[in-house]
């Protein structure tokens, strides 16, 4: 796996190619803006860091990151394999993996490789373990697209999915309405059919992403975070 594009006309499984072009064109556009949340924003670490704890990584371990946008996991990732390990970002929108790319360039890291691919048809052979945050949501089949990741890391390999979605605890419904808020601006499509179901669409993927992990997984572990609006799913392939 080399750090060069690895298929630059990818399209997502199951989606429309106008709908993935607009993905990409949004993601390409806001990616520095993307980057300041997803770099800094509160209680970000935390759970970047749960992700990357709850991968059961060993040093010399070999991470792929599916939709890895600006490259926000990688001192996390990188900190768990070590620099006998190797990470490997892979994502469809250009200027997210601009960031992504300065970003390896700056820390210096020789074991960090981006490239861009359809992280449901991703190009790689074999890894110790598979995580994607905030992606479950994109992707039109997520179901299929865990099924494929457990496959790639086969028995032992390791998954863990991070995703937003509406809280279900009593005390965080109120706040249901800014997540809705925040799920339409962070929306690549604005044609208003897309808007109306938009954060119902993301639960359904996200619980659809979940209970595929868990399906392949017989030590799934499951917790809710950042009042019930982030959930972390994790295991081991069976
Ligand atoms: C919300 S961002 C999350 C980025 C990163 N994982 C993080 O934790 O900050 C979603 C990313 O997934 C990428 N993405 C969505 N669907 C994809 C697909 N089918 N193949 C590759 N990348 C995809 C987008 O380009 C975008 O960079």
């Amino acid at each position: 796996m080399s750090d060069r594009d690895a298929d630059p006309d990818a399209t997502a499984t199951g989606a429309s190619s106008s709908g993935v072009a607009t993905a990409q064109e949004f993601y390409s556009r806001w990616a520095r803006v993307y980057d300041a949340l997803a770099t800094y924003g509160p209680g970000v670490s935390t759970l970047r860091e749960r992700t990357a704890a709850a991968l059961d990584l060993a040093p010399g371990d070999t991470v792929v990151e599916m939709g890895c946008g600006t490259g926000a996991n990688f001192a996390y990732l990188r900190e768990r394999v070590g620099s006998s390990g190797t990470v490997v970002g892979l994502d469809f929108s250009p200027g997210m993996l601009a960031v992504a790319r300065e970003r390896v360039a700056r820390e210096g890291w020789a074991n960090v490789h981006v490239a861009r691919a359809d992280a449901t048809r991703p190009p790689v052979r074999g890894a110790d373990a598979v995580v994607a945050s905030f992606v479950s949501g994109m992707l039109a089949d997520p179901a299929a697209a865990v099924d494929d990741w457990a496959d790639l890391v086969g028995p032992g390999g390791h998954l863990a999915l991070l995703d937003l979605a509406r809280s279900t605890r009593p005390e965080a419904r109120p706040l249901n309405a800014l997540f809705h808020g925040l799920v339409l601006a962070g929306m690549p499509s604005k044609r208003p059919a897309d808007l109306s179901a938009a954060t119902e669409l993301l639960d359904r993927r996200v619980v659809a992403a979940q209970n595929a992990l868990r399906g392949r997984c017989d030590d799934a572990t499951y917790s809710t975070h950042a009042l019930g609006f982030a959930r972390l799913g994790a295991g081991t392939v069976r």
